[in-house]
């Protein structure tokens, strides 16, 4: 049986909702770093029946120093929808730069990457450190600003 047949599109009850966005199934693409770049996603999307898909997870200085590499992981297009973009981050400012470009880029949610803590001092710049940052509302002030993208 086609996958597409075998998935619902919609499973009974109440629909999984980000914020504002209603998602079309509750099947979601987990980030897979190395894994789900445009090619992959249009391919998982092409099976049928799926609710969101996500990023590569992004470096937020990558993104916005306009890395090449970094580029390549934002790469969308139209039919790639809805689409998450999963941002990673020392810095709460640059998290929330991160943010605002992200939503520029039509991405229809923003997911952050706070499950991966630093294993040096070196990797402690560019890797989220949430217990690092201390207080809560260090690292709440930049969003105060924040983009209406769940
Ligand atoms: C190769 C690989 C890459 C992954 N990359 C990321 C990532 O970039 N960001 C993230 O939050 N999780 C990442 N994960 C975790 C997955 O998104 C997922 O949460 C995990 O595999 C558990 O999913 P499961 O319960 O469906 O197996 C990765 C997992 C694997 C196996």
């Amino acid at each position: 049986m086609p996958l597409e047949l075998a998935i619902p599109s919609r499973v009974p009850g109440e629909p999984l909702c980000l914020g504002d966005l209603e998602l079309p199934s509750r099947f979601c693409l987990a980030p897979l770093a190395g894994y789900t770049n445009l090619p992959f996603r249009l391919a998982v999307r092409e099976m049928g029946g799926l609710g969101l898909a996500t990023t590569d997870l992004v470096n937020a200085r990558a993104l916005l120093l306009g890395s090449a590499k970094t580029l390549d992981l934002v790469m969308t297009a139209p039919e790639d929808r809805p689409w998450a973009v999963q941002i990673y981050g020392a810095d709460p400012g640059e998290l929330a730069a991160a943010a605002r470009k992200v939503e520029s880029l039509g991405a229809s949610s923003i997911d952050i990457n706070m499950g991966c803590p630093p294993r040096s001092p070196r990797e402690a710049v560019v890797r989220p450190s949430f217990a690092m940052w201390g207080r809560r509302s260090t690292w709440f002030d930049p969003w105060s600003n924040r983009s209406p993208c769940p």
